[in-house]
C-alpha cells in the first residue's frame, strides 16, 4: 500500500481519520463548506418540498441553480438522480453534486450505504480519487449506525479487482495514481480504468461522542469484506487450498492471531475421513485453516465461525454440467468470509474470543476421487454413504465442525457455506437461509443481517426431514434427495454439532452473482462478511 507519509499530520487537524482501509476515512467536523474537496456530494430526499439544512446552504452557493434544477422537474430525488455544479470560488468545494436518496420515510442504514457508495461510483467516473459526502444520519439510524453504514458504503465501492489485469494501473495495484492539486488523478491512458477512490469524508448531521469509533467499525467491516472479496475473485489456479491457509497466516502475523493450519499428515491424524475424501481426485492438497482470537478473558469459551472453502467444485465424479462451472470458483465464498471477519476482529480487537475455521480442499475427478456408493468415515465417527460426489460441502464442514466442537467447546458455531442449488430457489438472491439447533441464536442471526443488509431468513429444522437421510449400508447419506435439499443439508451438518449451540448460513444465492446495490460488482460480493461481524460483535459483553 503506498502512502505518502505526513499526510495525516499536517493537513487535516481536526478532522478525526482512520486508516484501517486501503483508503483513507474521515469525519468532516466543523464548517461542511470550507474542507476543501475536488466533490462535495449531498443526499436529497424524494418529494421534499423545500431543501433543507446542508442542502440548502449548498443550493445557496451555488445561486440556486440546483433548486431551479428540481422547480424544472429534472431532480426528483429518486436514487439515480443527480445534478453536478462546478464552483468557480476558490477554497472549499470545487464542485457540488447533489444525489437522489429516495423517500424520506425509507430512509435507513442501507440508503447511507448507498448514497456513499454512489457518491464513489461518481467520484470515480470523473476520475476522482478523493470526495466528501454529507450523510443526513439523524434520518438514517441515528449518527453511530449512520456513520458506520456509510463508511461501509463507500469503502466497499471503492474496491475493484485488478489484479489480474495487464494494464499499468494494475501492476502498480489498483492504487492509481497520485492525484495533483485539482484532485484529479493524472495520466491514466485512454482506455485504463478510472483510478479508485482513495480518500473519503464523510459529514454526518449529528454529532455523538461514538462517531468516530463507528468510523473505524464502518471501514473495517467494509475492508474485511472487500479481502473476502479479493479471495472470492481469485481464480481457482490463484486461490487454492494453500493460498488460503498463506493469506491465514499473515492475518495472524498482523494480527497476533494463534493459527493451526492442518495438512493431509495431520488430517489422517485427526481421521478426518470426510475431508480427505473430498480432496482424493485433486493434485491439490487440502488445508484446514484454524485462526484464534484472544481478544477475551484467558478461560472464556469462544465463539466460532466456520467457512466452506472449497476453492473449485467441479462435482467430483458426479461432475456438474458446463455452463457456468466457471462459477464454482466461488465455491469458498463462506471461508472467504470468515477470514474477511476475522481481518475485521483483529484490526479492532474486539473483546472477546473467536475461532475462524476454514475446511479447505477442491472437489476433482481423477483415478483417486472418491465414487458413488462409497463409503466414507467422519472424523466424529459417522459413517457416510456417497450418493453423489457434488454434496462435498457438507463433508468437509463435518470434519471442520467436529473438529471445532470437540477442541474449543464453543459458546456458539456459525457457519456459512455455499451449500445448495435449493437454497437459490427457496430464496434467490436477496437472502441466506439460517438453520441450526438454537432459536435464539437463530434469531441473533437473523438480527445480525439486517443491521448489515446482508439478510437471512430461517427454514425449519424439522424431525420428520432427518429420515430422507438414512442409508442402508452406512449411519447416513450425504443427500437427502430433491425435497427440501437446503434442509437436509442442514440436518447432515448437524449431525456433527454434538450439543453445541450452532446455525448455519446457506449462502448460494447470496455469496455472488450480479450487483444487488450500488457498493457491489458483478462477481463475489463478499456476503455474509459483514454479517458475520454484526453477530460477532453483538456477542461482546
Ligand atoms: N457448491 C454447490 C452448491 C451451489 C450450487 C452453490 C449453486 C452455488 C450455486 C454444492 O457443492 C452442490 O453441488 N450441491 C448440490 C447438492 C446435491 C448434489 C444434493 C446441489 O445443490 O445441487
Ligand atoms: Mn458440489
Ligand atoms: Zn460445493
Amino acid at each position: 500500500m503506498k502512502r505518502r507519509k505526513g499526510d495525516f499530520a499536517n493537513s487535516y487537524i481536526g478532522h478525526p481519520v482512520t486508516d484501517v482501509a486501503h483508503m483513507k476515512v474521515g469525519l468532516i467536523r466543523g464548517d461542511l463548506f470550507s474542507h476543501d474537496t475536488p466533490l462535495l456530494v449531498l443526499p436529497v430526499f424524494q418529494g421534499e418540498a423545500r431543501l433543507e439544512g446542508a442542502a440548502a446552504r449548498a443550493d445557496e452557493l451555488i445561486g440556486g441553480a440546483f433548486g431551479r434544477a428540481r422547480k424544472a422537474g429534472d431532480f426528483k430525488g429518486k436514487e439515480e438522480d443527480f445534478f453536478l455544479h462546478y464552483r468557480s470560488e476558490e477554497g472549499g468545494p470545487t464542485r457540488i453534486a447533489f444525489v437522489g436518496a429516495g423517500r424520506r420515510e425509507d430512509a435507513d442504514a442501507e440508503v447511507a450505504r448507498k448514497v456513499a457508495a454512489r457518491a464513489v461510483r461518481r467520484a470515480e467516473s470523473l476520475s476522482l480519487t478523493s470526495i466528501s459526502v454529507h450523510v443526513p444520519v439523524s434520518r438514517m439510524g441515528g449518527v453511530e449506525v449512520g456513520v458506520q453504514a456509510a463508511a461501509e458504503g463507500g469503502v466497499l465501492a471503492a474496491w475493484d479487482f485488478r489484479e489480474l489485469k495487464s494494464t499499468a494501473e494494475s501492476r502498480s495495484n489498483g492504487d492509481g495514481p497520485d492525484q495533483g492539486d485539482d484532485g484529479k488523478a493524472q495520466s491514466s491512458g485512454e482506455d485504463a480504468p478510472p483510478p479508485l477512490v482513495n480518500e473519503l469524508w464523510i459529514h454526518p448531521d449529528g454529532e455523538s461522542d461514538g462517531a468516530e469509533r463507528s468510523l473505524k467499525a464502518g471501514a473495517a467491516f467494509a475492508e474485511g469484506e472487500n479481502l473476502a472479496r479479493l479471495l472470492q475473485w481469485r481464480p481457482g489456479n490463484v486461490a487454492t487450498p494453500a493460498h488460503l491457509a498463506s493469506v491465514a497466516l499473515s492475518l495472524a502475523e498482523e494480527h497476533g492471531f494463534t493459527s493451526r493450519i492442518l495438512g493431509p499428515g495431520e488430517m489422517e491424524a485427526e481421521r478426518m475421513g470426510a475431508l480427505l475424501s473430498v480432496a482424493a481426485g485433486s493434485e491439490q492438497e487440502p488445508r484446514l485453516i484454524v485462526l484464534e482470537h484472544h481478544g477475551g478473558e484467558e478461560g472464556d469459551s469462544p465463539i466460532a465461525l466456520v467457512g466452506k472453502g472449497l476453492t473449485f467444485d467441479s462435482g467430483g465424479i458426479s461432475i456438474k454440467p458446463s455452463l457456468g462451472m466457471e462459477d464454482m470458483k466461488y465455491d469458498m465464498s463462506g471461508g472467504a468470509a470468515v477470514l474477511g471477519a476475522m481481518k475485521a476482529i483483529g484490526v479492532l480487537d474486539l473483546p472477546l474470543n473467536v475461532v475462524g475455521v476454514v475446511p479447505a480442499s477442491e472437489n476433482l475427478l481423477s483415478g483417486k476421487a472418491t465414487k458413488p456408493g462409497d463409503v466414507i468415515r467422519t472424523r466424529a465417527g459417522k459413517t457416510v454413504e456417497i450418493i453423489n460426489t457434488d454434496a462435498e460441502g457438507r463433508l468437509i464442514l463435518a470434519d471442520a465442525l467436529s473438529y471445532v466442537v470437540d477442541r474449543y467447546r464453543p459458546d456458539a458455531v456459525l457457519d456459512c457455506a455455499t451449500l445448495t442449488g435449493a437454497c437459490v430457489l427457496a430464496l434467490g438472491h436477496h437472502a441466506a437461509a439460517v438453520l441450526g439447533n438454537d432459536e435464539e441464536l437463530i434469531e441473533e442471526v437473523r438480527a445480525a443481517g439486517d443491521r448489515a443488509s446482508e439478510r437471512c431468513w430461517p427454514l425449519p429444522l424439522w424431525k420428520p426431514y432427518r429420515k430422507q437421510l438414512e442409508s442402508p449400508v452406512a449411519d447416513l447419506k450425504n443427500v437427502g434427495g430433491r425435497p427440501a435439499g437446503t434442509i437436509t443439508a442442514a440436518w447432515f451438518l448437524s449431525e456433527f454439532v454434538g450439543d453445541a449451540r450452532w446455525a448455519h448460513l446457506d449462502i448460494a444465492g447470496t455469496a455472488y452473482g450480479e450487483p444487488r446495490a450500488p457498493y457491489h460488482r458483478k462477481g463475489g460480493l463478499g456476503f455474509p462478511t459483514r454479517l458475520l461481524l454484526e453477530w460477532v460483535r453483538s456477542r461482546v459483553r
